[in-house]
This record gives structure tokens, C-alpha cells and sequence, in this order.
């Protein structure tokens, strides 16, 4: 049957615009109409600087640097960011610890070492899983783009600190690991898109429950500290896992 070259050409659109898919993470902001958003229980009389100000980022991750810590200033913690595309986080790595793959789905990271060496990486699905790395010094950025999958590892002997901006109040975080072996996927379908056994599995998912081994005995972490794996001996095995299943993720979508 001869299709005209209308519809025709609204196929070869469609079809160019679901490849185009993949390639980009188009989620963000929405745009405010006022400057700046208050919390519907705010009054605007009692607003001050104070509703502007924010001092827990760095003392959020005060704490044990023995691991890996993660402290935020997002619309979360911090109401004034509602509606203005930006926050921060500011992250401190023990030797030896990891920040494992995860995805911003709403921003680009723009991350500053401020206590280097820390190894940085990410996958760039769109061009066949190719990895990019970088060993970044004191002073370093380095920009992780929207959606991308990326990591930091320090593999030094002494501690690393590094702050990321971020181009969302509300970035998001998909960790790679917790989202396939901390929530409920039933083993068979993690035993067989990883190709290995139940066995596997289940010390996969009993590794990321206990506590990462670590020298001292833990303090508990302040509320603001959210503390991730790190120097966990699985962790190897499950980061060349995870680039198989994230490229394969990336390319099946
Ligand atoms: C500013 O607002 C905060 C919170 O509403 C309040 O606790 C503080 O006393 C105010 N400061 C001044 C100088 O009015
Ligand atoms: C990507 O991988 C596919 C399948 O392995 C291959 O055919 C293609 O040439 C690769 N493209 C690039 C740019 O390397
Ligand atoms: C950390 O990795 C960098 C880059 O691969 C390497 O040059 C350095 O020797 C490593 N440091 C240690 C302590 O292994």
C-alpha cells in the first residue's frame, strides 16, 4: 500500500525521535513564576536572611572519614532551593572507599576536589558503553552530565573531599547497586540477567546489608550523613558486573 509522503514523513520523525531517546535526559526544573518559592506554611512577613541560609553541608559529614559519606543541600534539606535549578552536595571519601555507580536523573554534576587525589568515571551509553576516567588533583572539576552513569573512587591511603554542584534543587540518585540488590527484584531474574547463580545472588545482597568494614567502630551518623558502601570486598566483582548491566540497560532501552 502506498503511503503518502505525509505520513511517511511523520514516520521517519517518529522513528528519528524515539532514537533520539537514549541519547538525552530531557527531566529538570520546572520554571517558577515567582523568585522564589516559599513553603505554603511560610508567612512572607516572618521571611528573612535566615529562610536563605544554609549551614549544615559541611558539618553534615563531620564525622567518621573512614568512609564513604555523602552530605546534602538539596530542596530536601533546604526549602529555599524549591524552583531555582540548583544544590550541592559535599562528599568525603575515607581511603580506600567508592562512591558506586549511580545516575543524577535531573542534573548535570559539577564536582570540585577540594582534598585530592580521587579517580573519577563515567559511561557514555550513547557511544557503545565507552568508559571515561580521570584522576583529578586538588583543584580538579569534573562534570558528569545529566543521566549519565558515573562513579568516584579514592584510591589513596588518606582521606578525599570534593563538593558537586548540581543543576537541579531535586538531582535524584539512582544507585546502581542498591537498585538491583536492595530492593525487591526476586533472584531469578537477577540470577539470570547477570548470568550467574543463586548463590551469588545471595551474597551479593547479604554484602550490601552489612556495614562496610571499616577500622573503628562506627558513630552513627548525623541525619544530614547518609553513609554508602565502601572498601567492600564484593565491590570489584559487582563494578564490572554493573558496567555489563548498565551498558546493556542503556542500549535496551
Ligand atoms: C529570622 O527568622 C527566623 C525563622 O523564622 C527566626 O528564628 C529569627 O529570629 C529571625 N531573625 C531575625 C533577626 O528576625
Ligand atoms: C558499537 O557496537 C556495535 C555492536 O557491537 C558495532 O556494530 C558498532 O560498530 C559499534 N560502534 C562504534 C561507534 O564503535
Ligand atoms: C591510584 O590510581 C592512580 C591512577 O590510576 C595511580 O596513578 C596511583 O598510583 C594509584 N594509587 C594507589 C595508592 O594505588
Amino acid at each position: 500500500m502506498a503511503l503518502t509522503l505525509g505520513l511517511r514523513l511523520l514516520l521517519l520523525f517518529a522513528v528519528a525521535a524515539i532514537h533520539q531517546l537514549p541519547r538525552s535526559a530531557r527531566a529538570g526544573d520546572p520554571n517558577i513564576l515567582t523568585d522564589y518559592v516559599l513553603p505554603s506554611d511560610a508567612d512572607p512577613a516572618q521571611i528573612n536572611g535566615t529562610f536563605f541560609t544554609y549551614t549544615h553541608l559541611v558539618s553534615g559529614v563531620a564525622g567518621d572519614t573512614s568512609k564513604f559519606t555523602v552530605s546534602k543541600a538539596t530542596a530536601a534539606e533546604f526549602p529555599a532551593l524549591m524552583g531555582q535549578s540548583v544544590s550541592y552536595a559535599s562528599l568525603v571519601y575515607g581511603a580506600g572507599t567508592v562512591n558506586p555507580p549511580h545516575i543524577h536523573p535531573r542534573a548535570s554534576e559539577l564536582l570540585l576536589v577540594v582534598q585530592g587525589p580521587l579517580l573519577v568515571g563515567l559511561i557514555d551509553a550513547a557511544h557503545n558503553g565507552t568508559v571515561y576516567t580521570a584522576a583529578l588533583e586538588t583543584g580538579d572539576m569534573f562534570v558528569f552530565p545529566k543521566g549519565m552513569v558515573h562513579w568516584q573512587f579514592n584510591n589513596g591511603t588518606d582521606v578525599a573531599r570534593a563538593f558537586s554542584a548540581f543543576g537541579s534543587a531535586t538531582p535524584g540518585t539512582i544507585s546502581l547497586p542498591t537498585m538491583l540488590f536492595e530492593t525487591g527484584i526476586d533472584d531469578p531474574v537477577l540470577e539470570k540477567s547477570f548470568r550467574t547463580d543463586e548463590a551469588t545472588v545471595k551474597e551479593l545482597k547479604q554484602d550490601l546489608r552489612e556495614p562496610a568494614p571499616g577500622p573503628a567502630p562506627e558513630p552513627a551518623p548525623s541525619s544530614s550523613a547518609v553513609a554508602l558502601v565502601g572498601g567492600s570486598a564484593l565491590l570489584p566483582r559487582l563494578a564490572a558486573a554493573l558496567l555489563c548491566a548498565g551498558a546493556a540497560f542503556w542500549f535496551g532501552l
